[in-house]
């Protein structure tokens, strides 16, 4: 029988969180357990695609930089760096009906790169309504070569392909593109097709070595350039962009995490009126970050389902809960689940079946808790936006599927509940501004990704109650120590491991025969590839030094020293 506790005014003891896998291992963009979560229940219990949640766009008043995806792997950076110059940014595919750009209010657009070739049978070009709204255009790389085509210029498959650095030299120095820019300056090219000859009216305002029609530009708000500004290779390319949002878009850049908030809280008391949201707590970022924006709109309307499955870090449920409960006095069953989900782990080693094993006893206890509550609206997740717009452009990623899948009945009574996903057009990094304007601990707000099986996936073989404190007290001194070091947040992930092995050792006049600790620490941008990490040596024997010592039952500490791939970040 799991415990429970509904939290008012005292905090709790323990270790704890819930989690779910996915058939095959993902990559945990968001580090929340709900996704995963709300995918397996809506696997079991399937239903309606859910119409688009249409309250949160944002509000007409707002100003916007539209940029149509024609596919480059930089379309998101693009949209992150307007977003940096405190103007919103949303990025739409070619297709995408003037209807549903009007309210976004734009000031511009623009057209990104990408792998097609202009002159090839169906590739995608630019909408109609963007030349014909008179708005500024900026078309960058294929977005030029787009604009070329569609304005009447003729572009044509390059020689050879221009990849990597060149030198802009600028040609039209009162460009108001260029302001505070200087006369030469490193750029990054990526192209295969040439712009040969210049659409009616446009001026070549900028050269390169290779190409004479480096940036263009028709005097009234269209401008193209051949190379990406959005990337950390042209060291001058935020200030190109600026240029373009504030000088020729004339944007008053009124993006902030604080007008966000005002503007999410409004929404949300709107959407849900007197309705009852449910959302699973797991002390992740996002999660995080969503309960408490909904708790500042509807206070204790909203109900977090804390599941504690016993396999959290030490103090993990602790410090969610004190947070939660000290400085939002929130709404919070609290599920100490830990020694079901120990019962049912009994006996497996496979990290695939751990993962399923996790994930069904997490639904069926955060279902249950669930119903207790009565009535539920909405169910609330931490969907961020790169989420979002990998499942437009994607069928089976988790996002996808749970669009697919809306009906998450079987929660109370099988009622439908609604999504609510009010950081589904952020970044990963506006979450956690959003987060401490909020009022959320630095600590929470900056926490490495956790995985949802938790330390079952680094324990190698079975999960025993012994082998989860070896493994806790070890961790929990990696991350004191890596802590102490200044490094935690240039990590992704930093964290130990208990393996199967048993080796000798020497303690005084004994010899011991204990576990081996692994040590993994890697760098990464989105846990796709990663790079382990250079610790320095002494952070790296305080570590060993400290688990050898304070951890009884280990007595060999090694550090992992391969990248993904072609390793992963976890063992298991
Ligand atoms: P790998 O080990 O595949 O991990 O390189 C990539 C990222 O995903 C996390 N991870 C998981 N997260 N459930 C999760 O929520 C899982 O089953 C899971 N497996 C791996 C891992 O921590 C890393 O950040």
């Amino acid at each position: 029988m799991d415990k429970v506790t509904k939290m008012s005014d005292k905090g709790i003891k323990g270790s704890g969180s819930g989690q779910t896998p996915d058939e095959s291992r993902r990559v945990a963009t968001t580090g929340d357990i709900e996704v995963s979560t709300y995918l397996e229940i809506a696997k079991e219990i399937g239903g309606e695609q859910p119409a688009p949640v249409k309250e949160a766009v944002p509000a007409a008043e707002r100003e916007a930089i539209v940029v149509i995806d024609f596919g480059s792997q930089y379309s998101l950076l693009i949209a992150r760096r307007i977003r940096e110059c405190q103007v919103y940014c949303e990025l739409v595919s070619p297709d995408t009906p003037w209807d549903r750009i009007a309210p976004l209010n734009p000031r511009g657009f623009i057209l990104s790169g990408g792998p097609a070739s202009v002159y090839e049978p169906g590739a995608p070009l630019a909408p109609a309504y963007i030349y014909e709204s008179h708005l500024p255009v900026l078309g960058i790389c294929y977005g030029m070569q787009a604009l070329t085509k569609q304005l009447g210029g003729r572009v044509t498959p390059g020689v050879k392909r221009e990849y990597g650095h060149a030198v802009l030299h600028l040609s039209d120095v009162d460009s108001p593109l260029f302001v505070d820019l200087p006369v030469s300056s490193p750029v990054w090219m990526s192209h295969g097709d040439q712009l040969e000859e210049m659409p009616p009216g446009f001026t070549a305002l900028a050269y390169t070595e290779n190409s004479p029609f480096a940036v263009i530009g028709n005097g009234d708000g269209i401008f193209g350039l051949q190379f990406h500004p959005e990337v950390a290779h042209t060291p001058e390319g935020k200030k190109i962009l600026r240029n373009f949002v504030y000088r020729v878009c004339a944007c008053k850049g009124n993006w902030t995490m604080g007008s966000f908030i005002n503007e999410s809280v409004a929404i949300i008391k709107q959407r849900v009126g007197k309705g009852k949201v449910i959302n699973a707590l797991s002390g992740g970022v996002d999660s995080s970050v969503v309960a408490s924006l909904i708790h500042r709109a509807i206070g204790n309307q909203l109900t977090c389902i804390f599941v504690n499955n016993g396999l959290l870090r030490r103090e993990e449920v602790e410090r969610t809960f004190n947070v939660f409960r000290l400085n939002l006095g929130m709404n919070i069953i609290y599920v100490d689940a830990s020694e079901r989900f120990l019962d049912s782990l009994k006996g497996v080693t496979d990290p695939e079946t751990k993962r399923k094993v996790i994930g069904e006893d997490f639904i069926k206890v955060f279902e249950k808790e669930a119903k207790r509550i009565g009535k539920v609206d909405f169910l609330a997740q931490g969907t961020l936006y790169p989420d979002v717009i990998e499942s437009a452009s994607s069928s089976t990623s988790a996002p996808a599927k749970i669009k697919t899948h809306h009906n998450v009945g079987g929660l109370p009574a099988k009622m439908a509940l609604s999504l609510l996903e009010p950081l589904r057009y952020l970044f990963k990094d506006e979450v956690r501004q959003v987060g401490l304007e909020l009022g959320l601990p630095e600590e929470m707000v900056w926490r490495q990704p956790f995985p949802g099986p938790g330390l079952a996936i680094r324990i190698i073989g079975e999960v025993t109650k012994e082998k989860l404190e070896i493994l806790r007290s070890a961790d929990f001194i990696v991350m004191n120590e890596i802590k102490k070091a200044k490094l935690y947040r240039q990590l992704w992930q930093s964290f130990a491991i208990l393996t199967d092995v048993k080796s000798v050792g020497v303690m005084g006049d004994f010899r011991t025969y204990g576990y081996l600790v692994a040590i993994r620490a890697v760098t990464s941008d989105d846990a796709m590839t990663a790079d382990w990490s250079r610790l320095p040596y002494d952070v790296l024997a305080r570590i060993s030094n400290r688990i050898v010592n304070e951890v009884p039952g280990v007595n060999r500490v090694v550090y992992d020293i391969t990248s993904k791939p072609p390793s992963t970040i976890e063992w298991e």
